[in-house]
């Protein structure tokens, strides 16, 4: 494949295809591996998930210290969504950083971010029209919280099973419940947090076997049982939700989900908060994932990754009149809207407007679609292919009768795509493999990442791993 354009500024440049040439890692990479973990940390030390040393990027490829190339799917877990670097968000990074250095946005305000939180309440729908700073999306979740128990005065939060907040050793691992060893020792000690399942239409917590399923009967659990047994309404502050599920495997709730949750919000007095930290700026299709539906009207949209633009490290709060007016909370931190990360974000809107973002996300799930949905006929282990936008999943199943999850397949598959040269997302003990390309990745260059990822799961089926519980894949890990 050669390059699309040579033009230097343009946001899709060079996409040659990844090739790897040596095993994994590569004696370079072995090298450098047993130098650091002298000092690396014990869980970054551990290098079989990602089993090479990074030595550039350029287009759509990671470039290992032993030349071997890699398809980019990860892009820096969604916060480089212009590829690398892209040449108008380096420079207006550049233009603030030689104007501002560095500035404590949350004392003095400077006009690269006072010109980005007029853009963003622009670009928000609704009742959104305040801006509140933040560095990580992690942060921007612990803001959310307290912003949610002073609005209402009152202590729960509810959220869903899967959701993926953050490794705080408070809030935001309280809410986060993706797999129980992530935020063991943390979420399981954190008060007020009340946990149902994600409305999720392939696999249900009270029906046996694969869907499709009516995803409202978690709004049945929660209204029929939950409300009426434990949990008292008008205590609930507001709902944690991610519009779609992202580390918890691509899940988009039905539109009777969303109708009936916003109806029980206003009928109790709940606020609606959003952890759009993964599906926000174009990820999804729309600038903002809640736009894939008609009439959810939130009361705080959490943003973090892709909001950067790929510049700084950037994430934010958006909020209503009603919720962030009149706070007293200063939720910002040193870092939160530096000069430059603020401006590189606002270059972020301005290209995903400006140069056809939004309708490349949209041919890269038709792509994703196209050539993943036969696999569900054709392979009995491939339960379900879901996308959204630039979102994409393939979850994996011991059979198709029992829909039990498949966590070895997965890992499995991860491995096989990753020696075809395809960098996907995976952990253990997880039973879906994701894929999260930049937003500007070409449709045909993502094509043949998918083909490559078919022959890895055409090579596992052949001769499927063993498997267990999912649980025990789960355990195994705190042990
Ligand atoms: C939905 C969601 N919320 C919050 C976070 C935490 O963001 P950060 O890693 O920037 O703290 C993540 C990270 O993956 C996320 O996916």
């Amino acid at each position: 494949m050669t390059a699309a354009t040579t033009d230097p500024d343009a946001i899709v440049t060079a996409h040659e295809l990844p090739s790897v040439n040596t095993e994994l890692p590569g004696p370079k990479s072995r090298e450098w591996f047993a130098k650091a973990d002298q000092h690396l940390t014990g869980a970054m030390a551990d290098h079989t998930i990602v089993p090479f040393v990074e030595a550039s990027k350029r287009g759509s490829l990671i470039v290992d210290v032993d030349g071997n190339t890699f398809a980019d799917h990860m892009s820096a877990w969604g916060s480089s969504p212009f590829g690398p670097t892209p040449a108008r968000i380096k420079r207006a990074m550049e233009a603030a950083w030689d104007r501002h250095g560095m500035q404590i946005s949350g004392w003095v305000q400077s006009t690269p971010v006072l010109e980005f939180n007029q853009a963003l309440v622009d670009v928000a729908p609704g009742r959104l029209n305040r801006v509140e700073y933040s560095v990580t999306g992690t942060l921007a979740v612990e803001g959310a919280v307290k912003l949610m128990r002073e609005a209402t005065g009152r202590p729960l939060i509810i959220t869903f099973g899967g959701q993926y907040h953050g490794e705080s050793t408070y809030l935001a691992s309280g809410l986060s419940s993706d797999l129980s060893n992530v935020t063991a020792g943390s979420a399981q000690y954190v008060a007020g947090v009340v946990t149902i399942p994600f409305p999720n239409r392939f696999r249900s917590p009270f029906i046996k076997g694969p869907g499709p399923f009516d995803d409202t009967m978690v709004l049945d659990y929660l209204e029929d049982y939950l409300l009426v047994q434990q949990v008292h309404p008008g205590q609930v502050a507001g709902v944690m939700i991610e519009p779609v599920l992202g580390e918890g495997g691509i899940h988009a709730p039905s539109q009777a989900f969303w109708d009936r949750l916003g109806a029980m919000c206003k009928k109790w007095g709940w606020l609606l908060c959003l952890d759009e930290v993964q599906t926000c700026m174009g990820r999804c299709g729309e600038m903002f994932a809640f736009e894939l539906w008609d009439g959810i009207d939130p009361d705080l949209v959490l943003m973090g990754k892709a909001f950067s633009g790929g510049g700084q490290p950037i994430a934010g709060l958006l909020g209503t009149d009603e919720v962030m007016k009149n706070t007293e909370l200063h939720l910002g931190s040193t870092y939160g809207f530096v000069p430059a990360a603020a401006a590189a974000a606002l270059e972020g809107i301005r290209i995903i407007q400006e140069e056809g973002v939004l309708e490349n996300v949209r041919e890269l799930e038709r792509v994703f679609l196209e050539e993943m949905t036969p696999l569900k006929e054709r392979v009995e282990q491939v339960g379900d292919a879901r996308a959204s936008g630039a979102l994409a999943a393939l979850e994996f199943v011991k059979t198709k009768e029992s829909n039990a999850p498949a966590p070895s397949f997965q890992y499995a598959v991860y491995e096989a795509a990753l020696r075809r040269g395809v960098l996907g997302i995976t952990q253990r003990g997880k039973w879906h493999y994701r894929l999260q390309p930049a937003l500007t990745m070409p449709p045909e260059f993502f094509r043949d990442s998918c083909r490559r990822i078919i022959e890895a799961v055409d090579e596992v089926a052949a001769n499927p791993p063993a498997e267990g519980h999912v649980l025990d894949t789960v355990a195994e890990s705190v042990r």
